[in-house]
């Protein structure tokens, strides 16, 4: 089949998402290898975003493909009130490296799914109905995915289901709860004290966060925040949810996000990493208390393909990749490249505005004018964007460009020389954004 048949078959025949599909122009891939992508005409594209954030290991490992195929050839599906040696086997794995009392997971097929049964493990365990989550925040595509999220891919799906309540970041996108990450933390902690007295901290179940925010500004949370939440969360008996779907499997030089604040939330979500997106799986990770509740309990949930062993089979390769090539440590040793890349493009660029990076989970934002006001409006568009956009993908760098801004969020496994490779191309581009600076 040649490209041009392949994306209008694509096209004509599949629905893309979050799109009108007549303006989508699919990305005509054929494999990927490493930090590579490579399309039917052989264009090497650099991978800068590990697709959505999620391929951590980077394409095609072959320690895990052949996990993958040696379960195939073991066992393929049983139902889920089954025992089997993968099962076991990631079980105790997940146990073993998950921080404090976290030992009990439920395996679900993606991010959403297991934030859904988060809510609802947090609901039937206190037996009480409010959720807090907060503006700045993705949870999934789903019904209680989107009714959990605060940005606008919410918007279409409401009205969100009954029970949640938002709340302003410690670090809103205008208003700002202060200067100093003690104000912000101060303030937005005496903030959240305030919204459990309106709402009856007796009457809320639990409070979701990314642990590290994601797709709305790749946002580590402010100093003291996290501990002031942990520590305001369980003296109103409120359980804590980190999503960890995107920030966590290693992404921020850590296993986990939450690692880098000393603190252990009641339940932990994870997906994409977890696989490095070989196979959908994603999974609930729950306390020892709330773990035993469910043994004397009914935990009301359940999937057709909850705990499938390919994607068990998967994950625990993943794992032992992760751990084993030493990828996390790289994450960690590679953020200062980052940042001394970001710092560079900041220096030489005026329509730089900020970059972040903790381990390789990273955002540049762009400005249009020396107010720093953001060069495409909330929610919005520049043309500018769309030709930072253009230039990439000709360029044979792949990463997001949204908004203001654009994602670093390679493989874990990228070397200093990819990332300058990646910069580079950054580099150019944005002479373009520069051009529409407005002075
Ligand atoms: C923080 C976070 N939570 C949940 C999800 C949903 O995961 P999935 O798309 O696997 O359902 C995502 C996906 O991007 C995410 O970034």
């Amino acid at each position: 089949m040649d490209t041009q048949e392949m994306i209008d078959l694509c096209k004509k025949h599949t629905m893309y998402t979050w799109s009108a599909g007549d303006a989508v122009s699919p990305l005509p891939i054929a494999r990927a290898e490493g930090c590579y992508l490579y399309t039917p005409e052989g264009q090497k594209i650099l991978d800068f975003n590990a697709q959505l954030m999620s391929v951590l290991i980077g394409h095609g490992h072959p320690k895990v493909i052949a996990a993958m195929k040696a379960q195939l050839d073991e066992l393929i599906f049983v139902y889920p009130q089954t025992a089997t040696a993968v099962r076991a086997r990631l079980g105790k794995l997940l146990a073993d490296i998950t921080p404090g009392d976290i030992n009990s997971f439920f395996f679900t097929l993606g991010g959403a799914e297991a934030n859904e049964n988060a809510i609802r493990a947090a609901r039937l365990y206190t037996g009480r109905h409010k959720i807090l989550t907060r503006y700045r925040s993705y949870h999934g595509g789903s019904y209680m995915g989107l009714s959990l999220t605060g940005d606008p891919r919410r918007w279409p799906s409401e009205p969100a289901a009954p029970g949640i309540v938002r709340l302003m970041d410690p670090q809103p996108y205008k208003f700002s709860f202060g200067a100093t990450d003690e104000e912000k933390t101060a303030n937005s902690l005496e903030y959240l004290e305030e919204v459990i007295m309106y709402e009856g901290g007796q009457n809320i179940a639990a409070m979701i966060i990314e642990t590290v925010t994601g797709t709305n500004g790749m946002l580590p949370p402010p100093k003291g925040y996290l501990e002031g939440v942990r520590e305001i969360t369980k003296k109103h008996g409120i359980l804590l949810i980190c999503d960890e779907v995107m920030a966590g499997m290693g992404r921020t030089g850590k296993m986990y996000a939450f690692e880098h604040y000393n603190i252990v939330p009641d339940i932990v979500t994870l997906a994409k990493g977890l696989t490095s997106s070989y196979f959908p799986l994603g999974a609930m990770g729950v306390s020892d208390a709330i773990a035993d509740h469910f043994r004397k309990n009914v935990f009301w949930g359940g999937l057709t393909y909850n705990s499938h062993p390919v994607g068990l089979a998967t994950a625990e390769a993943v794992l032992h990749v992760m751990m084993d090539e030493g990828m996390i440590e790289n994450a960690a040793k590679m953020q200062a490249v980052v940042r001394r890349e970001m710092d560079e493009l900041q220096r030489k660029h005026v329509s730089v505005l900020d970059g972040r990076v903790l381990g390789l989970f990273g955002m540049v934002d762009l400005r249009k004018n020396s107010k720093n006001e953001p060069l495409a409006p909330y929610n919005g568009s520049h043309p500018a964007m769309a030709q930072l956009g253009a230039f990439f993908r000709k360029e044979g760098l792949f990463t997001f460009t949204r908004w203001n801004n654009f994602t670093v969020n390679p493989p874990l496994c990228i070397t200093p020389a990819q990332l300058r490779e990646g910069f580079d191309i950054i580099d150019r581009g944005l002479e373009l954004t520069d051009a529409a600076f407005e002075g």
